[in-house]
């Protein structure tokens, strides 16, 4: 790898220390314990349990719980804070007496892996003892499950039935360093729930945290000089401990040249790893379906033409959405003589461990959200990801034995260009969710929460704007009835809460909820690399005039009329595991709008009223085709943002004049996914007071 590859120079730093040759990292603790090549994967699992690091601390973290309010732990990831500190409250008695102990992930898909793994090691059966809600899913029995798994959205929700969450005796926020935006939510409620249940122990985990800053968040104002930080001798001040880790060095390399097509580069990387390195699997970091579908096709194709180079390569992607069962593929151990290559999101830099990983390939990217509150566009865009991450992504590397760790960017681009943190996402969201939520929840001076990071005014200010106009908040910035509750209680974004609730009344809810199940998948198509032409002919037998709304109604009815077979799928280029989703989703929808009394109503072919019930939610994103534009360029009616349309949408090239979007994504271009004609008076009947105070000859 000599030409392509040099090692780096780094200095140390706080997690990552260099040693004396220069360009290898040495993570603390490095060689502390020896372990096999092959993982733990002989031991009991008892063994296994008291060889992870926080083992050492089971007892001092006990005793922090159960002295301290708040208890913050700090540690690498894979020390065993995710599966085992539950696992020690349990035994500690905290889930006795029909109290439960939650733990909280940011992702849905580590809520699923880390519960199974634990209910595996506890050897009780996912959903009884041990169980695990997400959006949609919900896998606890009432009277068995003590210890649930959720994701930290699940958990906000929780509070709108009961506001102090009186079931739970203790909650762990865990990866509390991804600062994810309803982490943060979740932690400023959090600490307003001790002030009322002193009784409550927090633990808040995390891989790289500043733990200074969090445990200054959750230090009590001091009223009185005494007693200082003593209530009930429980002490309000809180705990900080640090998990010892015990990563192998992981030798840096950096690619020489600045990488074109980070896809490319990445399956190049991994043949030669295979090629010329020993054992050990890859973990690969791309940024999100689209591009590792992309990458595991281009190693389909290699398998394929260069059978000797690639033998023994068995490849697996990892990314949110992904079916149950693919997803054990990733955790099972690798047969002897193969070599896994797991295609991964950032969901691998901390959520998630995987044995026996060895040589790790980094994009250096990942799939952010960006808000813009000026032309209200809020994006997912694929953007440089933070030093502090990449950090993490090679120490993935280190695992069970001293690894490697390729970065698809040069040593400049790292020291000089790469940010040294992220930036928390509530500081780059839209805040319509979150406004809603903390509403909902009767909290009204939502710019005075207390927040760990706060959010910026602007977007703010334009969150209350747009609710006003999706008439979900009143002149009082109170939530409306009964539209702004019903909105509160569908665990959707508002804006297609909004158009569930439009549909009931315009009579065709049932279209509009199987579209609203269609939107929260990734996509229901089946797209890479190679197969373009044959899914977008593929795509021709459904597409709508209309757009990619009424497109989803038509392959939900074929694939309801093929009774749901996955053989018309595959022939369609239809993503079978994603239709089934939407299924399920279809049905809990259902039920949840049967809760809030909307009525359930088919409008079978009148597709006008289907688009009404779209542009009731959706008004905010509508676009006019640029009057002499060659290439397509559309500009929002607010902000007069340059935008497109997306290659994936039945609108590609078609171009109508009028049109709104669901949402936006970027790359060297703005592109509007899910796409929908509309007639311009439309908007000023769906949000007059939105439209009719700017520019009133825009609509003509
Ligand atoms: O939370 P933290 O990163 O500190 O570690 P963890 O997720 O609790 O992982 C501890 C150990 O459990 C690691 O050695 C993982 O390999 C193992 N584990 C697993 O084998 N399968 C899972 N689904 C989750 C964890
Ligand atoms: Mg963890």
């Amino acid at each position: 790898m000599a030409q392509f590859w040099k090692p780096g120079t780094e200095k140390p730093d706080a997690q990552v220390v260099d040693d004396e040759e220069g360009g290898v990292l040495f993570i603390p603790g490095s060689n502390s314990l020896s372990s096999s090549s092959s993982g733990y994967g002989y031991a009991s699992i008892e063994k296994q349990r008291q060889r992870l690091p926080v083992y050492k601390y089971r007892n001092a973290i006990l005793y922090l719980v159960e002295t301290h309010a708040t208890t913050i732990i700090v540690g690498e990831t894979g020390s065993g804070k995710t599966t085992q500190i539950p696992q020690y409250l349990i035994e500690a008695g905290w889930a006795a007496g029909g109290r439960l102990i939650a733990c909280t992930q940011p992702r849905r898909l580590a809520v699923q892996a880390v519960s199974s793994r634990v209910a595996q090691e506890m050897g009780v059966k996912l959903g009884d003892q041990v169980g695990y809600t997400i959006r949609f899913e919900d896998v606890t029995n009432q009277d068995e499950t003590v210890l649930k798994f959720v994701t930290d959205g699940v958990l906000l929700r929780e509070m709108m039935n009961d506001p102090l969450l009186t079931k739970y005796s203790a909650i762990m926020v865990d990866e509390a360093h991804e600062r994810s935006i309803s982490t943060d939510i979740l932690l400023g409620l959090l600490k307003k729930i001790q002030r009322r249940r002193p009784e409550l122990r927090l633990i808040i985990a995390s891989a790289t945290i500043e733990a200074k800053s969090m445990a200054d968040f959750f230090r009590p104002r001091k009223k009185r000089r005494e007693p200082e930080n003593e209530e009930n001798g429980l002490k309000v001040e809180p705990a900080i401990l640090s998990v010892e880790g015990r990563g192998f060095n992981v030798q840096i390399n950096f690619a020489e040249e600045p990488v074109q097509d980070y896809v490319q580069a990445a399956v190049s990387t991994v043949l030669l790893i295979h090629e010329r390195e020993s054992t050990g699997d890859v973990l690969v970091f791309l940024t999100g379906q689209d591009d590792i579908d992309a990458a595991v096709h281009l190693f389909n194709e290699e398998i394929q033409t260069n059978r000797k180079r690639s033998s023994g390569l068995v490849v697996l992607p990892l990314y949110s959405g992904l079916p149950r069962a693919d997803q054990e593929l990733v955790f099972t151990p690798t047969a002897r003589g193969k070599r896994k290559v797991v295609i991964s999101t950032n969901i691998a830099e901390t959520s998630l461990t995987l044995e026996g990983i060895v040589y790790v390939v980094d994009s250096g990217f990942s799939k952010q959200r960006f808000y813009n509150p000026i032309s209200d566009i809020e994006n997912l865009v694929v953007a440089p990801i933070s030093r502090a991450s990449a950090k993490q992504r090679a120490g993935r590397a280190g695992r069970v034995r001293p690894g490697k760790c390729y970065r698809l960017y040069t040593e400049e681009y790292f020291l000089n260009h790469m940010s040294n943190e992220g930036i928390p996402e509530i500081q780059r969201s839209n805040l319509v969710s979150c406004v809603i939520q903390l509403k909902a929840l009767g909290i009204d001076n939502i710019l005075g929460f207390d927040w760990p990071a706060s959010p910026s005014p602007e977007a703010m200010i334009r969150a209350l704007e747009v609710l006003y106009s999706l008439g979900i908040l009143d002149d009082d910035a109170k939530l409306t009835s009964p539209t702004g509750f019903q909105v509160a209680e569908i665990p959707l974004d508002p804006m297609i809460s909004k158009m569930i609730i439009a549909s009931s009344q315009l009579g065709c809810s049932e279209e509009i909820i199987t579209i609203a199940a269609a939107l929260s998948v990734q996509s229901i198509w089946i797209s890479a690399r190679g197969i373009q032409k044959e899914s977008d002919e593929a795509k021709l037998r459904f597409a709508a005039a209309e757009g990619d709304h009424v497109t989803f109604l038509n392959v939900y009815k074929g694939f309801h009329q093929s009774r749901k077979s996955s053989q018309w799928c595959h022939k369609n280029f239809v993503n079978y595991h994603a239709m089934k989703k939407v299924v399920e989703v279809r049905e809990q929808l259902k039920r949840v709008a049967q809760r809030i009394g909307l009525v359930l109503k088919s409008c079978e072919s009148d597709m006008q009223v289907v688009k009404k019930a779209v542009t009731a939610g959706f008004f905010a994103n509508a676009c006019r085709l640029e009057p002499y534009s060659h290439d397509g360029m559309y500009k929002t009616l607010r902000g007069s943002e340059e935008v497109y349309i997306h290659p994936s949408s039945v609108l590609f090239r078609v171009n109508p004049k009028w049109v709104i979007f669901n949402s936006l994504v970027s790359t060297d271009r703005k592109y509007m996914r899910n796409v929908m004609t509309i007639d311009p008076s439309w908007l000023l009947e769906a949000a007059p007071h939105f439209y009719q105070l700017q520019q009133p000859n825009l609509l003509h």
